[in-house]
C-alpha cells in the first residue's frame, strides 16, 4: 500500500521571542498534539519584514497544505502572502492583517473594537474629563493602526477628553521605556496612559517611576496575559490599571486549518472575544488560567502514559513474531 503523504500546516511567525506568541505557539502545538498526522513547519522572522518574505518564499516550496501567517507589517508582506492564495494554498491570517483580504480565514481580536473599548474606558475611569497619552506599536502594523483609529474614534467623540500626546513604542518595552523619558514632560501631563500592549506598558511605567511625578497615572495595556510578569500579574500588583484581553487565536487557527484541509466547512472571519481586565476580575481570570494549565499538565501525562503503553505493546509484539518464526 502505497503511504500517503504527511500533510503539512506551515506556521509563519512575525516575531516569536514575546510571551504572548509564544502563547500563541503552545496553543497550536497542543491542538496539533491531538492531530499526530500533521507535519508542522515553523518559522520566526524576529520582526523583520524581508525575512519573513523570504521564509514564506521558502515555505511555499516545501509543498505545504496551509499557511497560517501572522504579518510583520501589512504593506510589505501583502504581495508575498497574495501570492501563496494566488497559488492556490489556503491562507490563514492571524492577528495582525495583509493590507488586501487575500486569505481564505483571518483568526483574531477585533482591534478597531479594543481601541474604541480602551478609549471608553478611560473616559469612565476619568469620569469623562481628562487627558489620555498614547504609546503606539510598530507603526506599519495593523494591530497597531487600528487600535489607534479605534481609540481616537472614542476619545474625540467625547467633549471632556483629550489627548496629550502620542509616542512611538514599537511594541517593546526597552522602545517604550526610552521613548516615554524622552517626552516625560509631555506624558506627565496625563491622567491615563494607553499603551498598546502591556510590554510597553512595563516600559512606561519603569521611566514614570523614575521621573518621581507627583500623580499618579492609570496605565492601560492590552494583551492581559497570565504568567509571570505579565499583564494579569502586573493589574494584580497594582503596577498596571487594566489591560483589554487580546486572546491569542492559536488553537482556533489550527482547527481551522484542519477544518480547511480536510475540506469541513469553516468560517471566514474568526473574530475572538475581548473584554476589560482591571483588579476587579484579574484575579478570576489568572485562576481559572492557571486550572487550565494543571488540566494541560495531566493532558501530558496520560499522553506519555500512553505512547509508553504503546512502546510495551509494539516491543511485545515483536518478541512474540520472533517466538513464532523460531
Ligand atoms: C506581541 C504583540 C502583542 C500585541 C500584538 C499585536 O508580539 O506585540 O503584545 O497585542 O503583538 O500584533
Amino acid at each position: 500500500v502505497s503511504q500517503k503523504k504527511k500533510r503539512v500546516i506551515a506556521f509563519s511567525q512575525c516575531i516569536g521571542n514575546d510571551a504572548w506568541r509564544q502563547t500563541m505557539l503552545e496553543e497550536m502545538k497542543r491542538e496539533l498534539s491531538f492531530n499526530p498526522d500533521i507535519e508542522f513547519l515553523y518559522r520566526d522572522a524576529h520582526g523583520n519584514n524581508a525575512l519573513q518574505i523570504d521564509q514564506i518564499r521558502e515555505l511555499a516550496k516545501a509543498d505545504i497544505d496551509l499557511l497560517i501567517v501572522s504579518p510583520n507589517e501589512a504593506e510589505p508582506l501583502t504581495p508575498i502572502v497574495d501570492s501563496i492564495y494566488q497559488l492556490h494554498i489556503p491562507v490563514i491570517v492571524t492577528d495582525r492583517k495583509t493590507s488586501s483580504g487575500q486569505y481564505n480565514a483571518y483568526v483574531g481580536a477585533d482591534n478597531l473594537a479594543i481601541g474604541k473599548l480602551a478609549g471608553q474606558y478611560s473616559q469612565t475611569v476619568l469620569q469623562g474629563k481628562g487627558k489620555v497619552g498614547l504609546v503606539t506599536g510598530l507603526s506599519g502594523t495593523s494591530a497597531s493602526i487600528e487600535r489607534e483609529k479605534g481609540f481616537k474614534q472614542s476619545i474625540l467623540a467625547a467633549s471632556g477628553m483629550q489627548i496629550s500626546g502620542i509616542i512611538h513604542g514599537g511594541w517593546e518595552k526597552n522602545t517604550a521605556y526610552a521613548e516615554t523619558r524622552k517626552h516625560i514632560s509631555q506624558m506627565a501631563q496625563s491622567d491615563v496612559i494607553f499603551t498598546f500592549n502591556d510590554q510597553m506598558a512595563m516600559g512606561v511605567k519603569k521611566a514614570l517611576d523614575e521621573a518621581q511625578l507627583k500623580k499618579d497615572i492609570k496605565i492601560i495595556g492590552v494583551d492581559a496575559l497570565p504568567g509571570p510578569g505579565n499583564g494579569l500579574e502586573q493589574i494584580m500588583q497594582g503596577h498596571m490599571y487594566a489591560s483589554m484581553l487580546y486572546p491569542t487565536g492559536g488553537t482556533e487557527a489550527i482547527r481551522i486549518a484542519l477544518a480547511i484541509i480536510n475540506n469541513q466547512p469553516y468560517k471566514r472571519e474568526n473574530i475572538l472575544a475581548t473584554s476589560v481586565i482591571d483588579k476587579t476580575n484579574a484575579e478570576l481570570l489568572a485562576l481559572q488560567s492557571h486550572k487550565i494549565q494543571q488540566q494541560q499538565i495531566d493532558i501530558d501525562k496520560r499522553q506519555e502514559f500512553i505512547t509508553e503503553q504503546n512502546r510495551i505493546y509494539q516491543n511485545q509484539k515483536s518478541v512474540l513474531n520472533v517466538l513464532v518464526v523460531s
